[in-house]
């Protein structure tokens, strides 16, 4: 099984803008997202940061239905893999290990603020297994592991949400073209992520569309409180009404200047682009869109 990790506040985020997961969410604490999957009323699953860097690195689940997660699936080096498997009896704070992967000599395992138990992999291995991982693979399978699955798509696609988001709040970008051998470069403003694409607006007649038609290779970047964002890639031209309506409802401003139907109005969206957070403090944060 593979599980990939993602980050977190992107994807509390992300869940936050999307109906279905809301309604599936029991809590969103500090360090975990909490989710009934089958709506009973109790928690089935949980997305933790367990060592606290801001990465979900464990997924915790409620086998049994008895309300407490009894089965957890570790992420100890953030790889994406989990090379832990925990197992808890109903109600015993003691977790068995019921395997290991290689390099794991100590895992703190928490929920929530309270420590479960410490592993010291040695001392476990051999032990006898509580439930086969057999057993827990085909349980997996049959009760939890689509949810899980769509859990884990949306956590991965949050990275354009975190990107949207930044945007939004700098409130102005400036958008570079190419234009022959001499870069231009504007403010612009309009962002929106739709169908999972990060798209921008603007007017065929202005200069900026005839270039971006030349040479869809663009750059943006935008600055809020020490950290700057820059997304480089390539604009695509979409015509979809839909997405034209969609962006000039989230801008009414626009409506005065634009319309869906018109010849003018334009929205484009990135492909193949790279989008880099940076500061002064911390390491580059890069994100495929
Ligand atoms: C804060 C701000 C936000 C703007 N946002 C947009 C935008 O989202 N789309 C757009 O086409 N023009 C926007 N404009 C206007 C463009 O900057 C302006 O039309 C510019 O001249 C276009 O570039 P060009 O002259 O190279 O065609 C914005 C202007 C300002 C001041």
């Amino acid at each position: 099984m593979n599980w990939t990790t993602g980050n977190l506040r992107r994807a509390k985020l992300r869940i936050m803008s999307d109906p279905e997961l809301k309604g599936m969410l029991v809590r969103s604490g500090w360090n975990e997202i909490v989710f009934d999957l089958d709506g009973d009323g109790a928690a089935d699953v949980s997305f933790l940061d367990e060592n606290g860097d801001g990465n979900i690195d464990t997924v915790a689940i409620d086998m049994t239905g008895s309300g407490e997660f009894n089965l957890y699936l570790h992420d100890s080096d953030d790889n994406g893999i989990p090379d832990t498997i925990l197992w808890a009896d109903d109600g015993a704070p003691e977790l068995e290990v019921l395997a290991m992967g290689e390099g794991v000599e100590r895992g703190l395992i928490k929920v929530g603020a309270k420590v479960y138990s410490r592993l010291i992999a040695e001392d476990f291995l051999n032990d006898e297994v509580h439930v086969s991982l057999g057993e827990m693979s085909d349980y997996l399978k049959s009760n939890l592991s689509e949810l899980i699955e769509e859990v884990q798509k949306v956590i991965d696609s949050a990275g354009i949400e975190k990107v949207a988001y930044f945007i939004e709040n700098a409130e102005t970008y400036y958008l570079a073209t190419v234009d022959g051998d001499q870069p231009r470069v504007r403010p612009f403003g309009t962002i929106l992520v739709y169908d999972g694409k990060l798209y921008i607006q603007t007017g065929k007649s202005k200069d900026v569309s005839k270039q971006i038609a030349a040479n869809p290779k663009v750059e943006l970047c935008a600055f809020k409180e020490g950290v700057w964002l820059r997304v480089a890639g390539e604009l695509v031209n979409d015509d979809s009404k839909d997405v034209k309506m969609t962006m000039l409802d989230k801008y009414p401003a626009l409506q005065n200047m634009y319309s869906a139907e018109d010849d003018n109005t334009q929205v484009l969206y990135f492909k193949d682009a790279t989008a880099t957070f940076s500061s002064f403090t911390a390491q580059p944060e890069i994100i495929k869109l």
